[in-house]
């Protein structure tokens, strides 16, 4: 509409005057805020503004190729692909603490980050260099580390690339720190980003990271990864038919955990030793607390039988039916 058009205008004119011809860098991961204010800053100054995506290995399946597609394919910007989850997964290595596990994927997300932005400095002929640094970093989360929401992150450290400016010497860039989520989501549907991803769930920093309880080794992301896109799948395609809107839309976050044990199963004449996972499907408005979401049956039925006879290794699925407090929505 006119009033979101308006807005628009005035945020890359705002934008155009802060940075004037210097090159902006910014950390693209998919989510919903790092997506729109890639979008809105692309916008406003194109090329200067090249995004990087480091894919940890322990993202959502197909996630690498669906952000490079959307950002270098149809908006054609500048998105540079970091492939770094054989470095993730060596320092993940033999590591079961959830926050230790957090420190690393927070430590070497850095790293990597770092480490591109001086590539991208040396590539870079005239020798300038970003001056610039883009963050997605929205009103709530401003609010946040004001100090009012505090007992959220001291339950479990959240902020895994803290630091980030002032340890590359950029100068910061937030477009959409005045924004509420709901003006966020508008604001990327105008800008052209597409339903599904301007509606996602939200996904922790460390991702699967978290979601793979204890040790995180890459064939269990992989099983992890099939798994979850099955659930996510089926939950985007069931209506609920009191209120029209499909089961994905009707959850704040829904996902899938691996859990490191094996159990007993059979299939056809066999006898099966094999992992199992735990669905989680939670309702919350502010995910201080929340309520486990009562799913139909028929959809967890056809969630189950999708991934024991579609994921080989995994032969036993769950439903996690427990509320916060006293649990929490992510299992670490
Ligand atoms: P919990 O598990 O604390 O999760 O009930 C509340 C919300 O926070 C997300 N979460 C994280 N987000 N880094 C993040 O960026 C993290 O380390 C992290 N841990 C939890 C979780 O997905 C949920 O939305």
């Amino acid at each position: 509409d006119w009033i979101m058009g308006d807005y628009i205008a005035e945020a890359v004119a705002r934008i155009r005057e802060q940075v004037g011809d210097e090159e902006v860098i910014l950390g693209l991961s998919g989510g919903v805020d790092s997506s729109v204010a890639a979008a809105l800053i692309h916008r406003a100054i194109g090329d200067q503004l090249t995004c990087v995506f480091v894919d940890h290995g322990l993202l959502r399946l197909n996630e690498g190729r669906m952000v490079m597609e959307m950002f270098a394919g149809r908006l054609h910007a500048k998105v540079v692909h970091v492939e770094a989850a054989e470095q993730f997964m060596g320092h993940l290595k033999g590591v079961t603490d959830p926050e230790q596990k957090r420190k690393i994927i927070g430590r070497e997300f850095v790293e990597v980050f770092k480490a591109e932005a001086a590539k991208l400095k040396a590539a870079d002929a005239g020798a300038k260099g970003a001056k610039w640094l883009a963050q997605g970093t929205i009103y709530p989360d401003v609010v946040e580390s004001g100090g009012t929401k505090t007992k959220k992150a001291t339950i479990k450290s959240h902020h895994n690339v803290g630091g980030l400016p002032e340890q590359l010497g950029l100068k910061l860039l937030e477009p959409l720190r005045e924004l509420f989520k709901d003006e966020v989501r508008a604001l990327g549907v105008a800008l052209g980003l597409p339903h599904d991803m301007v509606y996602r769930h939200p996904f922790p920093g460390p991702g699967l990271g978290v979601r793979i309880l204890g040790e995180v080794k890459p064939e269990f992301a992989a099983l992890l990864q099939r798994a979850d896109h099955i659930f996510i799948e089926e939950l985007r395609k069931t209506v609920d038919e009191a209120t029209g809107k499909t089961w994905y839309d009707l959850t704040s976050q829904a996902f899938t955990v691996f859990l490191p044990v094996k159990s007993v199963g059979v299939m056809g004449d066999g006898r099966t030793y094999d992992y199992v996972v735990a669905l989680r499907a939670v309702q919350t408005s502010d995910f201080m607390t929340a309520d486990w979401a009562e799913l139909p049956y028929s959809l967890l039925k056809r969630v189950s039988s999708r991934i024991i006879n579609e994921v080989r290794g995994i032969n036993r699925v769950t439903y996690d039916v427990s509320s916060k407090p006293p649990a929490t929505i992510e299992w670490e």
